[in-house]
């Protein structure tokens, strides 16, 4: 592989033992895929962040590497950690988890990450232009950057992406290359999609079949943004798809030609089907909303579902900190309040301890969270549209 002299400095050690290290993993990475040279990246978003997902193995390995050096030289966010940063006590995070979690952030804060966790870093300020280059992890973010955004990313675990925080860099390979960007088969929707939940089903159906191939998907009418992140999330949990265009509606798909691909229906059998295997129960303890982190818009959609509306059941909704203090300072967040909900930031419903909380039966509207619950946190789920979810949780 071809390295500047720059990268061949870090390679040498001559910028400390940490960058050296993280180098070493980028090249052999680049190595592997057959990538001809490094590219620079705009943006970087690390996985592996929650104490749940990386435990005590996790946080030695990054305060190891903060001990050393390592800082970020291009704009890196986080993934969701455990826990909400501030409220993790009304939560009923246990305090030794806290103390973990608080731990791993910190590590991430002395490597110069900025500590915004979250899976939709798109809608907190890290927003990647058309073509641009980026190292992010999490794989709806990885999917909603390479569709609905255009940039272009390789599904990276945490150690790469910290690599490239660090490093600057990503090795070409994978969909970075405009060869690799092209559809492999074609998915005609024949069934009507009504709400969010349907375009998780969708989604879910679709990764099953495309497992890690790019699909060009006809016959979404009137998707609007936060139903394509939902929609690449759940094809992603399925399948392993990190890149699908949807014709008229994703930018690459008015570029790429699907003619002569193999094509497939889907039909309302197949949603039905979805939301079958992905429902194992009918009265959840608790409900959780805001898979992907939800956009302000939503949470203003949920605000105006709860008017006059009282709640006999937890409801959490999951966003990033940033949009859920422009949800406080907007009112939103006591107008749910009010209706007995609360928004929760920094983490989510896969990544906390809800099993230690307390909670076996979780009601979600995402077919990604429906999918990793059982696994995950133990949980019994119930996979219904936002409506039909607070109508069972409603006084
Ligand atoms: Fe995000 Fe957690 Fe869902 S990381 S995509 S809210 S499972």
């Amino acid at each position: 592989m071809y390295l500047s002299s720059e990268q061949e400095r870090m390679l040498g050690g001559e910028m400390g033992t940490a960058t050296q290290r993280l180098f070493r993993l980028l090249v052999r990475l680049g190595d592997v895929y057959g990538a001809d040279r490094m590219i620079p990246v705009g943006s970087v978003q690390i996985s592996g962040v929650s104490y749940k997902s990386i435990g005590d193995p996790g946080l030695e390995f990054l305060e190891d590497f903060a001990a050393k050096g390592a800082r970020a030289k291009v704009l890196s966010y986080l993934n969701p950690t455990g826990m909400d940063m501030c409220a993790w006590r009304e939560m009923g995070i246990p305090d030794d988890f806290a103390e973990k979690q608080m731990r791993i952030v910190e590590a991430f804060k002395t490597m110069g990450v900025i500590t915004t966790a979250t899976c939709t870093p798109y809608l907190a300020g890290n927003l990647p232009r058309f073509g641009e280059h980026v190292a992010w992890s999490e794989s709806s973010a990885v999917s909603f950057a390479n569709s609905v955004i255009g940039a272009r990313t390789n599904r990276e675990g945490g150690p790469s992406a910290l690599a490239a925080a660090v490093c600057g860099v990503t090795p070409e390979y994978g969909l970075h290359l405009e060869s690799n960007r092209q559809p492999q088969f074609v998915v005609e929707v024949e069934a009507e999609i009504r709400n969010t939940a349907d375009f998780g089903a969708l989604g879910y159906r679709i990764g099953e079949i495309a497992q890690d191939k790019i699909p060009y998907i006809e016959g979404l009418r009137g998707a609007y943004t936060d139903q394509l992140k939902v929609l690449g999330a759940a094809m992603a949990a399925s399948g392993a798809v990190a890149l699908y265009h949807a014709a008229e509606i994703t930018p690459e798909s008015r570029t790429v030609d699907p003619s002569g691909l193999e094509r497939i229906t889907i039909t309302r059998k197949d949603i039905d089907e979805a939301y079958r295997s992905l429902n194992s129960a009918d009265e959840p303890d608790i409900v959780i909303l805001g898979c992907p982190h939800a956009s302000i818009r939503e949470i203003f959609e949920i605000a105006l579902k709860l008017e006059g509306i009282e709640i006999e059941k937890p409801l959490w909704i999951c966003t990033s900190r940033c949009v859920k203090r422009m949800a406080d300072e907007v009112g939103l967040t006591e107008r749910i309040g009010a209706a007995g909900g609360r928004i929760v930031a920094d983490t989510c419903m896969v990544v906390s301890p809800l099993e230690d909380i307390g909670y076996g039966c979780t009601g979600v509207n995402s077919a990604k969270a429906a999918h990793y619950l059982p696994s995950f946190c133990g949980q019994r789920v119930v996979f219904l549209d936002t409506d039909e979810l607070i109508r069972r949780i409603a006084k």
